[in-house]
């Protein structure tokens, strides 16, 4: 079975793009792969989080990706920093990393633009930190969406030089990988783009929500005064709702509704109180279980117990193995 190891960030609560983007893919891919995912917390440093949020970053984020299904049984969950063999790696593959290269990455110019006064060497050796997460298990594969693939470029880069100065054949190369799950890019509450935690307040639609809440948010969104022709295109506002509605409502009521905009009877109102309503459904189990989940601490102790000392056998394994090709042997 192919490896595949994936980093998730500490950052913010899940909503439903991260679900229908990124999360249903690890539910696949966890059947599918021998899976390592883990929560990025060392490369969350680069901004300093206040040490009290997080850990209850850490503890949401570990929470709310079990609640959706994450299933450690199956595959390996584990908190990065818990692995101390990620670190010593990085600092290995700091010696084959040109600051040249990491200068012209594009996250570390975009970081740079945006927060010019916190530009730290952990920020610029971040890929260096993102290839040791996925070298250390050997993956083949790294499922990430378009933003990553230049550090995806990296990885393959530093395992290349690194097989090639030893000459060995040890790391291999990995490549951005999706499992079959077809990825959607889910659109935002107000009327364009894509639905992200850090668009306008409303935007996005968390799996914490509460039932008012989520129709709040909806009733909100952005709609037009209606179509005036029979089957009239849809303008980037309407499409949106419909793309939201079909991820999460049956097909009947998404043709009632597309129906209903042909012949020019529709009312927005209408479709988005069943949006949201369909919306809850689909959140409500979940949302109930991060509850449960979050407030079990024994549990998600347990897990990233279990899942660290899992990902330690192969990680133990792969910087053994590095250090014996360097020529650091016991004596
Ligand atoms: P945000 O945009 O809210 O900051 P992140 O960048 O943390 O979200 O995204 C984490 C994962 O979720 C990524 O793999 C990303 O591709 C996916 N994702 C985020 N928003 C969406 C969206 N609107 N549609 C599809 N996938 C998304
Ligand atoms: N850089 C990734 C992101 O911003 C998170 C991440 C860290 C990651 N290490 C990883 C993803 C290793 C895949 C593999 O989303």
């Amino acid at each position: 079975m192919e490896t595949v190891v994936s980093g998730i960030r500490p950052t913010g609560n899940l909503h439903l793009g991260n679900y229908f983007g990124a999360v249903k893919n690890f539910l696949k891919m966890q059947h599918d792969a021998n899976c390592y995912f883990f929560v990025a917390d060392y490369h969350s440093l680069t901004t300093h989080p206040h040490p009290d949020n997080l850990n209850a970053s850490v503890k949401q984020v570990l929470a709310e990706n079990l609640a959706c299904g994450l299933n450690p049984e199956i595959c390996t969950l584990y908190v990065q920093s818990d692995l101390p063999e990620v670190a010593e790696l990085y600092l290995l593959l700091n010696m084959l990393a040109y600051t040249g290269e990491l200068e012209r990455s594009v996250t570390f110019k975009e970081k740079i633009r945006k927060d010019p006064n916190n530009v730290n060497a952990g920020l610029l050796t971040y890929p260096v930190l993102m290839a040791a997460d996925i070298l250390i298990h050997k993956a083949a594969k790294v499922p990430v969406g378009k933003d990553q693939e230049q550090h995806l470029e990296f990885t393959r880069n530093f395992a290349v030089r690194f097989n090639h100065l030893y000459g060995v054949e040890f790391f291999p190369q990995p490549v951005a990988y999706n499992f079959g799950v077809q990825l959607v890019k889910v659109p935002g509450l107000d009327g364009s783009g894509k639905m992200g935690k850090s668009e306008a307040e409303g935007n996005a639609v968390f799996l914490i929500d509460e039932h008012d809440t989520i129709k709040k948010k909806v009733m909100r969104a952005v709609t037009d005064s209606g179509p005036t022709e029979p089957n009239q295109p849809k303008p980037e506002a309407i499409t949106n709702i419909f793309t939201l509605m079909k991820l999460v409502s049956s097909n009947d009521t998404v043709q009632h509704f597309e129906d209903a905009y042909n012949n020019c009877t529709i009312r927005y109102g209408d479709m988005k109180k069943q949006l949201a309503e369909d919306m809850n459904i689909f959140i409500a189990p979940i949302r109930e279980k991060i509850k449960e989940i979050s407030s079990d601490e024994k549990y998600i102790s347990k897990v990233v117990r279990e899942g660290a000392e899992k990902a330690h056998e192969s990680a133990r394994k792969t910087v053994q193995e590095v250090r014996n090709i360097i020529g650091m042997r016991s004596f």
